[in-house]
């Protein structure tokens, strides 16, 4: 089929390169020009292990990047929206980009004749789709929805760092229509027939929350582990052994149970915020959702308390490694390493940096710091070492008698551990 996807981040160029491999006519529609320069030279705009790979094999045969959104509409069946849905101050979801995109997309409507199937992966709450993407497309295409196009909610539930594997191999595909829309359903199932996962038919409502209750609900997942992390702390307890006997319980299971320095990412903070903001406009009070963000904006200091039991808060030269909210990614968005360092700032100590692949994104924040190209450098230059990323090659260096306060859990059961080690919770 003949399909364009709008907004090509972190979700919509996976989502873009997956329908490419799966032999879709692609088309990627961004604002940014510079990212669709670089998808058209077969270059990824972003960290995604994987994507610079499938881009090179798609580009120029079945996907290309543009920023006419007109012409992708009238040449394609099927739009998927994926523009940014962040947090405003309060926690609210800001829908300009969505409010924009469906305008743009309900002006082209307006001319072209042939049926069209918009499908919407961003995040958006409950009652998003009904009440605005629906009536801007019908105000500015003059056509009703059902009859003239059609509408679906398919959230997505990529992880960043394994997007690309998350999108082929998905644990289910919801597709949330209006009003038993089956003629839109059907199309969407056509893209997904080979996929051998559930696909759960809702409404437009029950998908749009479907997304929120689940990244809430690992969210508080990870807050649960942190807080049981940071009592077998005081109890010189492994928490690791103590989630390894938790997961063996099928109800509870083994993923989500590594504790650290706190959830980051452009996901869960901003789900969680947006829930309990739509929560309290409709008088209910979401306390755990509220505890579930307070223990982990909490988390990243527990670092802090632990240099400072080892009075390595003064004149000491400390190495960070890692700034993004997770390993294999570029995205330092909402990272625990970065409230880390911000706390670091205010002490008495000189910082060397090294990430893999994020330093040109945390140069520009902060541009005084001491950024290593490698990560044995930072090592070698500190008095002791914070590791605040989940990137393999951290187990692999030579640590020598250096204190290593590790954020992230990184040496799994097989590495050797550094000889003076330390846990944030474990
Ligand atoms: C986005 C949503 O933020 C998230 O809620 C949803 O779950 C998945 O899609 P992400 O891909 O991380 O997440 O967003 P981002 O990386 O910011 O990409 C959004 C893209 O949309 C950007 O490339 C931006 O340039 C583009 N965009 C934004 C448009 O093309 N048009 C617009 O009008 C606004
Ligand atoms: C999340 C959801 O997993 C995904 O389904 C949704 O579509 C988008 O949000 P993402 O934020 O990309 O994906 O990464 P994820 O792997 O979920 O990690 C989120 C944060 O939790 C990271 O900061 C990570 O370091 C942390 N984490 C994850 C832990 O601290 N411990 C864990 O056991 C797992």
């Amino acid at each position: 089929m003949n399909i364009s996807v709008i907004g090509v981040g972190y979700v919509g160029l996976v989502t873009a390169a997956m329908l490419a491999k799966l032999n879709h006519n692609v088309i990627c529609i961004d604002i940014n020009k510079e990212k669709v320069d670089k998808i058209n030279n077969k270059e990824s705009p972003l960290y995604e292990p994987g994507l610079n790979e499938l881009l090179q094999e798609v580009v120029g045969k079945n996907l290309k990047a543009s920023t006419d959104l007109k012409d992708a509409i009238l040449n394609t069946e099927i739009s998927f929206i994926s523009v940014d849905t962040p947090s405003r101050k309060e926690g609210e979801i800001y829908t300009y980009s969505l409010k924009k995109v469906s305008e743009q997309i309900g002006n082209v409507l307006k001319e072209k004749k042939d049926y069209h199937l918009i499908v919407l992966k961003s995040t958006v709450i409950p009652g998003t789709t009904e009440d605005i993407v629906i009536p801007i497309v019908e105000e500015n295409s003059g056509k009703k929805v059902i009859k003239d196009f059609g509408i679906i909610m398919s959230p997505e539930f990529l992880r960043e760092g394994s997007a690309l594997q998350d999108s082929l191999n998905p644990d289910r595909i919801v597709i949330g229509v209006k009003d038993n829309d089956k003629k839109s359903l059907e199309i969407l199932k056509s893209i997904y027939k080979n996929f051998n996962c559930p696909i759960l038919e809702t409404n437009l409502e029950e998908a749009e929350m479907i997304k929120y209750a689940s990244n809430t609900f690992l969210a508080t997942k990870l807050s649960f582990i942190n807080e049981i992390g940071n009592i077998c702390k005081k109890l010189s307890v492994n928490t690791n052994t103590v989630a390894k006997g938790m997961g063996l319980d099928k109800r509870i299971g083994p993923h989500f149970l590594k504790a650290g320095i706190g959830f980051g990412g452009s996901c869960f903070p901003k789900d969680l915020n947006a829930l309990i903001y739509k929560a309290t406009e409709l008088g209910f009070n979401p306390r755990l959702l509220r505890a579930t963000l307070e223990v982990n904006k909490e988390q990243p200091f527990r670092i802090i308390e632990l240099m400072d039991k080892h009075n390595t808060l003064k004149n000491k030269k400390v190495g960070i490694l890692g700034l993004t909210f997770k390993g294999e990614t570029d995205d330092i968005r909402e990272s625990s390493a970065l409230e880390v360092i911000k706390a670091l700032l205010l002490e008495d100590v000189e910082l060397f940096i090294h990430d893999p692949v994020a330093m040109h994104k945390v140069k520009t924040i902060f541009p005084h710091l001491n950024y290593k190209d490698k990560a044995q450098e930072v090592v070698d230059s500190s008095d002791l070492v914070l590791i605040l990323s989940e990137w393999p090659e951290f187990t692999k260096l030579d640590y020598k008698d250096k204190l290593v306060i590790d954020g992230k859990n990184v040496f799994g059961n097989g590495d050797k551990k550094p000889k003076n080690y330390e846990g944030i919770c474990w």
